[in-house]
């Protein structure tokens, strides 16, 4: 069964008012469309535990600091619907421009600390976009429990800051990457990977593993960067624009993993900026 699109604030409200009356576990996943396995495991997950259950599908432009790469971002919401249809969700809430940023819009939601470094440092204004539509998205579906993956970990981390600083009564859930058989990340963005580009991709996680490994036995990021970092040049990779080491816990700068640690990598292969993230 395709589940009924919502496009409309109003109908919205209308279709969750009974859910919540009758005290049913309200559960999001939220995404930006163009849905692959990983965002299917996290249907899952939410299917798994909650009573009713809405996707949500809006690109959003304020977390877009280029306007190619918003232009460029992949538009499937047919086939989107299509691939819900298994997990009988309860509502895909596809909102336009307007539904949520209506003229006069003024509002950021913006969270500090965390958002200064990885893709809050290489991408400018990523984060405010990401915390804004986000604290909308708890407020016009009422969730008691979201659902993001932690291929996207920094994301993770800030989205959960700001459901307790602004108090929204929701559970933030991270539930792991999903890969492809060869390493790869599932992310939308590799629809946008030439073919070539893509057998050169799982590069990047494999030099992850590497590097993860040696940490694991004691070595630096000093030691290990210039390897690294001449592997993924090999492979085809333009530009790193960043591959640290930092704490899971509050992402500060390591050099060594003697903390819960994760290793970040964004890089930019054939023009698609590639992001991944491991435990340490
Ligand atoms: O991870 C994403 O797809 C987006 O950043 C999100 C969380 C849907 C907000 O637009």
């Amino acid at each position: 069964m395709i589940a009924p699109i919502v496009r409309e604030k109003a109908a919205l409200r209308e279709m969750i008012i009974p859910w919540k009356r009758a005290g049913e576990v309200v559960g999001v996943v939220p995404t930006m469309g163009a849905l692959h396995d990983g965002h299917l495991s996290l249907v899952a997950a939410a299917k798994a535990v909650c009573d009713r259950v809405i996707v949500t599908i809006f690109v959003n432009p304020k977390q877009f600091n280029n306007p190619d790469d918003l232009a460029n971002y992949p538009r499937t919401e047919t086939a989107d619907a299509q691939k819900l249809e298994r997990f009988e969700v309860d509502a895909i809430w596809v909102p336009d421009g307007d539904q949520m940023y209506p003229e006069g819009f003024a509002t950021t939601v913006s969270v500090s600390g965390l958002t200064d470094c990885l893709c809050g440092a290489a991408r400018p204004g990523h984060f405010d976009g990401v915390a804004t539509v986000v604290s909308k998205l708890f407020l016009q579906t009422q969730a008691d429990k979201a659902f993001f993956g932690e291929k996207d970990f920094q994301q993770l981390q800030v989205v959960t800051r700001m459901a307790a600083d602004l108090d929204i009564p929701i559970d933030v859930i991270g539930c792991p990457t999903i890969r492809e058989e060869d390493g790869l990340a599932m992310s939308s963005r590799n629809l946008l990977l030439s073919d070539r580009a893509r057998v050169y991709a799982p590069v990047l996680n494999e030099v992850m593993e590497r590097m993860a490994v040696a940490l694991r036995g004691g070595a630096s990021m000093k030691d290990l960067m210039p390897d690294a970092l001449k592997r993924l040049e090999t492979a085809g990779f333009t530009g790193v624009d960043y591959l640290e080491l930092r704490s899971a816990d509050g992402l500060g700068l390591l050099e060594r993993a003697d903390v819960p640690s994760r290793l970040f990598a964004a890089a930019w292969l054939a023009g698609v900026r590639l992001i991944d993230n491991i435990a340490v």
